[in-house]
């Protein structure tokens, strides 16, 4: 008998599943839309101007690469609360907020997910239909239990406002929300204004704990709009917890930059906090990395690069939005499907509708490849694939 005779093989994740898919097809012409990643123009990741900037100034400190504290580097800290929080930090939020940096985003959404398995065992987290194929897991991983709320409508290919808004009228009070700040993923449909204002209302009353994820700040209606929500419902009052990633929104994929921020009533709570989130992490890899946190830290502490930085993370922005009209001009009038969601929606994916069946026939035929719910990447669509993109499109959904 072995230890591995219990061995069994895991599941994979579509995701990289269908990029494994891409990197064995042998066309030249072949093009993968299956990504989460921003590609510029000429299809590369940028590596932004602030940050290689700032990689300058870190090369040249001449300091010892020693342990960071557990709570990770102050400077990257101090600049997501910056972030997220803007000036209510100095007034109503003072001491209120705890913010430890992590392994991505993902990093974030499991330590929140161990905070609040620690404080409520198996507390039911609910999240939109369909989500992020990561949260449930996630969630689940650290104890807790998986529920759903209605989300998306995949015959208009907008937000089921009222259907979802019933649904959390309904959850029992403690009960965590999980929610995309910004760029839905996969749909890109995000909550308007009013309806944001409508369910911070709803979730005060019914002493919910919202937990947003924010992946994707700056690449939806720009950085202020993106993290609105945030600060709305830190106003609220409400117990509240914020997953932020650094990977997309500075180009530090590998890197695995995120923070955890969690609002609590009291600095007393705010200090606790703290204190829960250093044991947890002390037990699975007890200290966070130098490197990706001195770059954020340094771009978000210069007025110069910060703004600098922001600049180009709204260019970019303007390039996918930019896309999404070239995109729908070129498939939308003589299709048989309404291609109208692509400018609708937000962020870097578009939710397109498409069939399992015609996914594969895109990539059959055209060598378009991408996740096979219908997600596309936006921002992997430039002048150089856009003509094949839009006749594969057309192609699949004309006679289909
Ligand atoms: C919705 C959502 N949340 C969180 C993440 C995690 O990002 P990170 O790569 O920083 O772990 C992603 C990444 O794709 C995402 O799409």
């Amino acid at each position: 008998m072995s230890l591995f005779d219990a061995l069994q093989p895991a599941t994979q994740d579509p995701i990289l599943l269908s990029f494994q898919d891409f990197m064995a097809d042998p066309r030249a012409e072949k093009t993968n839309l299956g990504v989460g990643m921003y590609y510029d123009a000429q299809g590369r990741i940028p590596v932004m101007r602030a940050v290689a900037a700032a990689e300058e100034q870190v090369m040249q400190r001449q300091a010892p690469w020693g342990y960071l504290m557990s709570e990770g580097l102050p400077g990257l800290r101090a600049g997501a609360e910056s972030l997220l929080f803007g000036d209510a930090l100095a007034g109503s939020l003072r001491g209120r907020v705890a913010t430890l940096q992590t392994l991505g985003g993902t990093g974030a959404i499991r330590l929140g997910a161990e905070v609040i398995n620690r404080l409520q065992p198996g507390a039911v987290v609910a999240m939109s239909r369909p989500t992020w194929l990561n949260h449930p897991s996630t969630f689940q991983a650290a104890g807790l239990q998986v529920a759903e709320y209605p989300y998306y409508d995949r015959a208009t290919g907008e937000v089921e406002w009222a259907a979802m808004r019933e649904a959390v009228a309904a959850m029992p009070a403690g009960t965590v929300v999980l929610l995309h700040a910004c760029c839905h993923n996969p749909t890109g449909a995000d909550l308007s204004p009013g309806q944001w204002a409508e369910l911070a209302d709803l979730l005060a009353e019914r002493r919910l704990v919202p937990f947003l994820d924010l992946a994707y700040g700056g690449f939806g209606d720009g950085l202020e709009a993106d993290t609105a929500p945030v600060r709305l419902l830190a106003a609220k009052g409400l117990p509240l917890f914020v997953a932020t990633s650094f990977s997309k929104s500075f180009a530090l994929y590998g890197e695995r930059v995120g923070a955890l921020s969690v609002v609590a009533e009291s600095a007393e709570q705010a200090t606790m906090l703290t204190e829960t989130m250093k044991s947890i992490t002390r037990n699975i890899y007890s200290t966070p990395p130098t490197h990706g946190a001195l770059l954020v830290a340094t771009v978000l502490g210069d007025p110069v690069l910060r703004a600098d930085w922001r600049a180009e993370l709204e260019s970019m922005r303007l390039r996918i939005v930019g896309t999404r009209q070239a995109l729908l001009d070129r498939v939308g009038r003589n299709s048989g499907h309404d291609f109208g969601f692509l400018t609708r929606q937000k962020g870097l994916f578009s939710y397109s509708g498409l069939s399992v069946a015609q996914m594969q026939r895109m990539k059959a035929e055209a060598a378009v490849h991408a996740v096979e719910d219908g997600r596309i990447c936006m921002a992997a669509v430039n002048e150089s694939n856009i003509d094949r993109v839009a006749a594969a499109l057309r192609a699949v959904t004309q006679e289909g």
